[in-house]
């Protein structure tokens, strides 16, 4: 049946295998010794500086990496941006006696997601590292496979299932939060249909999912019901567990409340991959609105998405983790052209100045843009959420922006997928032609 990305026991007979990187011998020591209490955590290594951490990681291919920040020859913060390079599977924990928010947001940039201050707290640091492990469960996976030579096949090329559709899967990401994926998910599902073709909007943005609230949707049943189905499920009930929007677009609520999603996160991670498993054959289109932090539930539907819809916005923060989600991509083999790389909320850079141009972040993200979406005025958005449409369907007027991008788009995802564009009928204008969507 479905990949299970996470297997709760794993570290516990294999051992976590733990690299420790300060250049204080004496904080080695003691960190080492508060691991030694716990029969699962194994220290396969200790360096002194950033430099050596890079390299023992690289030899070692530890789990789990507890890195200092201030080391001298190279620090913490761009040994861990390399580590987390090179070793996407690697979990990086960043630890410094500085507790302020700046050391704590470069060091997110460097690629770390989790930090704890020195001296750490034995119960905390035993947690951290075991919700790290788990997190990246299936990255790990991913590249066991990979290491034994499984090709991944392309979920596009899977067989069709007992549904009968094409049940490609769409997943709309960005590592920066506010990029734009709720707006653009819900008018891209609402995009993708036209007569006859069956699309599916899933709000798997599991803590704050908006798409209830983007749609004035009010939840008869959520994701939390699907969890709790699960091993029984079956296409008549799960349609019973989805939402119809006024317009006929089917879709599957998150967790009312960010803890439900935060239970699912960590007992059931591989839900949404298992689900679609069993559900996608009976649709054409399933678009799913995913949340920005890297974790076991966001890996897995990356992985079994057919095409992934990355958002980025014309900041450098956004530019630069967008570059590392791209390498973690390549590092993980998706294909080229699974990956549309769409600018958000983009402004011309000859009118506001410090912006960077379209080319520069194509320049840095050694990819080509797929599409442009202007910055617009917020009441156009506003608007539609006021009235519980998706933007793309909030005026008449393709020609308008966002709404012409946001069917361009649409329209791309469509061809790409289905090798063949239908147009909407009531639309007045059709895509633009060798525009940013035009390209192939
Ligand atoms: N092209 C755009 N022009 C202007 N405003 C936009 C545009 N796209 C999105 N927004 C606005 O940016 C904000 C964030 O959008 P949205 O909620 O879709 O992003 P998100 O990535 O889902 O955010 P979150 O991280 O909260 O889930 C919203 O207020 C939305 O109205
Ligand atoms: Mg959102």
């Amino acid at each position: 049946m479905g990949k299970s990305p996470a297997k709760k026991d794993e570290g516990s007979k294999a051992g976590i295998r733990i690299l420790l990187v300060d250049d204080m011998p004496e904080a080695r020591e003691g960190i080492k010794k508060l691991l030694q209490f716990e029969q699962e955590f194994k220290v396969v290594g200790g360096a002194s500086n950033g430099r050596e951490g890079v390299a023992q990681a690289k030899e070692l291919k530890p789990d789990i990496v507890i890195m200092d920040i201030n080391m001298p020859d190279m620090d913490g913060l761009e040994a861990a941006a390399l580590i987390t390079k090179a070793l996407p599977m690697v979990g990086v924990i960043m630890m410094s006696v500085q507790d302020d928010t700046d050391y704590l947001q470069r060091a997110m940039m460097a690629g770390a997601r989790f930090f704890l201050t020195k001296p750490p707290d034995m119960d905390k640091l035993y947690n951290t590292i075991r919700m790290v492990y788990q997190q990246y469960a299936p990255l790990r996976e991913q590249f066991e496979r990979i290491a034994q030579g499984v090709v991944i096949p392309a979920a596009a090329e899977e067989p069709t299932g007992e549904g009968g559709r094409a049940g490609h899967v769409i997943v709309v990401y960005s590592p920066t939060g506010g990029a734009g994926c709720t707006t653009v998910a819900t008018s891209l599902a609402s995009g993708l249909m036209r007569e006859g073709i069956r699309s599916l909007l899933i709000d798997a943005d599991l803590q704050f999912g908006d798409v209830g609230a983007f749609l004035d949707l009010r939840p008869q049943a959520t994701l939390v019901d699907v969890v709790e189905a699960i091993d029984e499920l079956d296409i008549d009930y799960f349609e019973n567990l989805v939402t119809t929007h006024n317009s006929g677009l089917k879709v599957l609520l998150g967790p009312p409340r960010p803890a439900m999603g935060v239970s699912i996160r960590d007992e059931k991670p591989d839900v949404l991959p298992i689900l679609l498993e069993q559900i996608a054959s009976y649709y054409d289109f399933v678009v799913l609105d995913v949340g920005k932090s890297i974790d076991a539930v966001t890996a897995g539907v990356l992985e079994r998405a057919s095409k992934i819809v990355l958002l980025v916005n014309p900041s450098l923060p956004s530019i630069k983790n967008t570059r590392l989600v791209i390498d973690w991509f390549d590092s993980v083999g998706f294909a080229a052209d699974k990956v549309s790389i769409v600018l958000n909320k983009a402004v011309d850079p000859r009118q506001v100045k410090g912006v960077p141009p379209p080319e520069r972040i194509q320049q840095f993200l050694k990819r080509q843009l797929e599409g442009t979406i202007p910055l617009v005025d917020e009441r156009i958005i506003l608007n539609a959420v006021n009235k519980g449409i998706p933007v793309i369907a909030s005026d008449r007027d393709t020609t308008k922006s966002p709404i012409k991008e946001l069917t361009a788009l649409s329209n791309h995802v469509y061809t790409a997928l289905m090798g063949e564009e239908k147009i909407v009928e009531d639309q007045e204008v059709k895509p633009a032609r060798g525009g940013w969507f035009g390209r192939k």
